[in-house]
C-alpha cells in the first residue's frame, strides 16, 4: 500500500520530537518496518490535474489532502473548481503576486463569504520572525489584515516583548479567508490555502517561524491530530526554517496563565536569533 505523505510526515515529526526529547533508540516491530518498507501498489493517475509542480517549500510535512478534481451544482459563488491551488501560488513571481492571487482567490467556498481575504503583512525581505496563525476572524475579515482584533493586539504584546515592531516581523495565517463564525478550518480549506502560505514562506525567508497554534502547527507540519501542547516550545524544520510552535493569543486571552510558557518559548527564539529581550518597561 502506498504510504500517505502525511502519515510520513507525522513519523518523521514523531521521531524529532523523540530525538529532541534525549531519545536515541526506538524498538521496532520487524513485521511494521516490513509493512512499511513493501513496495507502494500501483495508483491509477488522478483524472483531473492541471499540474502536480508548484509546491512552494518541499516542507516537512507539507503535503495534505488535494482539493477534489471537480464540484457539481457550481453557482455563480462557487470557486472555480479545476484550478491547481499549488499552480496558482507557484506562479507569483513575488509577495505582492501572491498577495494579489489571495485577493482575487475563488478556490474554494469561502470567497463567497469573506468580506476581504487577508494575505499577510509586514517585512517580506527576510525577517528574523515569521509568525503564522491560523485564519482571519471578524475584524480581520473586514480590514483585510491578519491578526488586527483582540488576539492581535496581544500578538503585537508578543512582538513587543520580544523587541520588535510589527513591521519587522511577516505576519500571515494558514487559511487567508475567513471561516464562518470563525470555526476551525477543515481539511479542505487547508489543502486549498497551504500552497500561498508556502509560496510566501518560499519568497520571504524568514530565519526563524513561529506558529501559533494548533491549526498553524498542523497546516505546516501536515500532522493533522497534533496537539500543540505536546508540540509547543520544540523546534522542528519547515525545510530548513527553523520552525516554534507555541499557543496561539486567542487561547492566551482564555488562558491567560499559559503566557508564562509562551514567553519561554519566544526566548527561545530569541536565544537562536542572538538576541536578548529589551528591558521590562515599568508602567
Ligand atoms: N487569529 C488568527 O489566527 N489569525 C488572525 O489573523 C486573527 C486571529
Amino acid at each position: 500500500m502506498p504510504v500517505p505523505r502525511d502519515l510520513l510526515a507525522a513519523v518523521r515529526t514523531y521521531l524529532d520530537v523523540e530525538i529532541q526529547s534525549g531519545r536515541r533508540r526506538q524498538p521496532l516491530d520487524p513485521a511494521v518496518v516490513a509493512d512499511f518498507l513493501a513496495p507502494p501498489a500501483p495508483v491509477a493517475p488522478a483524472p483531473v490535474r492541471a499540474g502536480s509542480g508548484g509546491r512552494a517549500v518541499p516542507a516537512a510535512g507539507s503535503g495534505g489532502a488535494r482539493p477534489p478534481a471537480g464540484r457539481s451544482g457550481a453557482g455563480p459563488a462557487d470557486p472555480a473548481p479545476q484550478a491547481d491551488p499549488a499552480q496558482v501560488a507557484a506562479a507569483a513571481p513575488d509577495v505582492a503576486a501572491v498577495a494579489e492571487a489571495v485577493r482575487s482567490c475563488r478556490l474554494c467556498a469561502l470567497a463567497a463569504t469573506r468580506t476581504k481575504s487577508v494575505p499577510g503583512v509586514g517585512n517580506a525581505d527576510s525577517p528574523l520572525v515569521m509568525f503564522i496563525g491560523e485564519a482571519p476572524g471578524r475584524d480581520e475579515d473586514l480590514r483585510g489584515e491578519p491578526f488586527v482584533g483582540r488576539a492581535g493586539q496581544l500578538l503585537d504584546k508578543m512582538i513587543a516583548a520580544m523587541g520588535f515592531a510589527r513591521s519587522e516581523v511577516f505576519i500571515a495565517n494558514v487559511l487567508k479567508c475567513r471561516p464562518p463564525d470563525n470555526r476551525t478550518p477543515t481539511p479542505d480549506e487547508m489543502a486549498h490555502c497551504l500552497p500561498f502560505l508556502r509560496r510566501q514562506i518560499q519568497l520571504v525567508r524568514p530565519k526563524t517561524i513561529v506558529a501559533l497554534g494548533a491549526t498553524a502547527y498542523r497546516g505546516l507540519t501536515g500532522d493533522p491530530g497534533a496537539s500543540i501542547s505536546k508540540f509547543r516550545g520544540l523546534w522542528l524544520k519547515f525545510g530548513d526554517i527553523p520552525l516554534l510552535p507555541t499557543f496561539h493569543p486567542a487561547y492566551l486571552l482564555r488562558a491567560p496563565a499559559a503566557k508564562r510558557v509562551v514567553w519561554e518559548d519566544l526566548q527561545k527564539v530569541l536565544a537562536f536569533l542572538g538576541r536578548t529581550p529589551p528591558p521590562v518597561q515599568k508602567k
